[in-house]
């Protein structure tokens, strides 16, 4: 576009230009938009049927267009007071609208419709700030795979993280749910017997070590049946194992933790020792409906426990390509969350490459699930690392 000498560009979508491509095109002032704007119009329909529902009342047509016509330029001459760029003529729209847009995320936040931290524009921001302040070289890099619900991919993705990781780096993979999937992925369960077990962190005398998985790279802390106490453990337990964690995680370039399908002690430990979340989601309409216990949970330790817990990732995980409520779910994720790219597809290739002990793209069963969970684990590494 750039070279054949493109004016302007208007998104019909919410974002699809990257981010790298719109720093181009505001270098030779490419007129752009409306970037984010482009969601407002969905999320005013959403605040009008609820305003609706909750007077339990239902506007004529005209009524409610002339509504939603108000809001949409309310929005819009709100891009315009933010996003106007000093000295020039310019507007820039994507930081107006991400100034707007708060206003209608502070809204929704207020409404308890999602948790405070499911919004990437505005707690990004903040966390930002907050990170440049503390950030150095080196640090421990601690990731937490976590989801109150089971069977979304958690383990399947944790262990993607760790062999890709491990494929450049040393790497620790922390298994924090009794059923020890991720440990049997990594390690076979004869091996792992009488070694020290992840529940140790919670409640053993000395930092529990690590056993070589048998993998290059890879040690592991496995599961214990005893970690399905530990939620009921003491605060101070919790305590041990963030220090512990933090301890470990000097010794490695990445720590990967895997959790249960639960909110309680390990998962406060595990996030109040991370540096980062993932939350792998599935493609339900009721994907995120319980995510926002999880966020208010994560937001809550980064403010008073971890500063250095970045906003959540998510990835949106066994997606199939032809079922379109798939694709709607996933654009309707897209406009809440920081929803990563690209997405999972449910492919039998997955189950069986774990089950073998190695990642997808070693199994040579799927070139397409090969690409997309190396790419996927790329970019969630890279923005890791840039962090640290
Ligand atoms: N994209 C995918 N396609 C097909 N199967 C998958 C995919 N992701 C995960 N699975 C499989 O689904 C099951 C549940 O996934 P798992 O990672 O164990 O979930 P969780 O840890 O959240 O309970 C496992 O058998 C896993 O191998
Ligand atoms: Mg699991």
């Amino acid at each position: 576009m750039l070279a054949n000498g493109v004016f302007a560009v208007v998104e019909g979508t919410n974002m699809p230009t990257r981010i790298e491509a719109l720093k181009r095109f505001q270098v030779v002032h490419i007129l752009f938009g409306p970037g984010q704007a482009a969601n407002a119009g969905g999320v005013a329909v959403s605040g009008l049927e609820m305003r609706q529902n909750a007077a339990r009342t239902t506007w004529k047509e005209d009524e409610l267009q002339r509504r939603l016509r108000a809001s949409l330029r309310g929005i819009h001459d709100r891009c315009v007071q933010y996003g106007r760029v000093a000295r020039s003529k310019l507007m820039d729209q994507v930081r107006g609208a991400n100034a707007g847009f708060v206003k209608v995320a502070e809204a929704r936040i207020a409404q308890g419709v999602v948790g405070e931290g499911a919004f990437p524009a505005d707690a990004a921001t903040r966390q930002t700030a907050r990170r440049r302040k503390g950030a150095a070289e080196g640090r421990p890099m601690i990731v937490t795979v976590a989801n109150h619900k089971g069977g979304v991919g958690k383990t399947a993705l944790a262990a993607h993280l760790v062999f890709r990781a491990a494929e450049s780096g040393r790497v620790l993979a922390v298994d924090l749910d009794a059923q020890g999937n991720l440990s049997s992925t990594l390690a076979p369960r004869a091996e792992m017997l009488g070694r020290p077990s992840a529940e140790a962190l919670f409640s053993g005398e000395r930092r529990p070590e690590p056993t070589p998985s048998g993998l290059a790279n890879i040690d592991l802390l496995p599961a214990a049946s005893a970690l399905n106490q530990t939620d009921r453990a003491n605060l101070s337990a919790g305590l041990q194992a963030r220090r512990f964690l933090g301890e470990l995680g000097e010794r490695y370039d990445v720590v990967v933790i895997d959790c249960a399908p639960a909110l309680g002690l390990r998962l406060t430990a595990a996030l109040a020792a991370s540096t980062r979340l993932v939350v792998p989601l599935v493609p339900e309409a009721y994907a995120v409906d319980g995510v926002a216990s999880l966020l208010g949970e994560a937001t809550a330790i980064q403010e008073h426990l971890n500063p250095r817990l970045a906003p959540a990732d998510f990835v949106l995980n066994m997606v199939i390509r032809q079922a379109r409520s798939h694709q709607r779910t996933a654009e309707k994720l897209a406009g809440m969350v920081n929803l990563r790219r690209p997405y999972l597809h449910r492919r039998i290739a997955v189950t069986d490459a774990l089950a073998e002990r190695r990642p997808v793209w070693r199994s040579g069963r799927s070139a397409e699930a090969a690409h997309e969970w190396r790419e996927l684990c790329d970019a969630l590494l890279a923005d890791f690392y840039r962090q640290r």
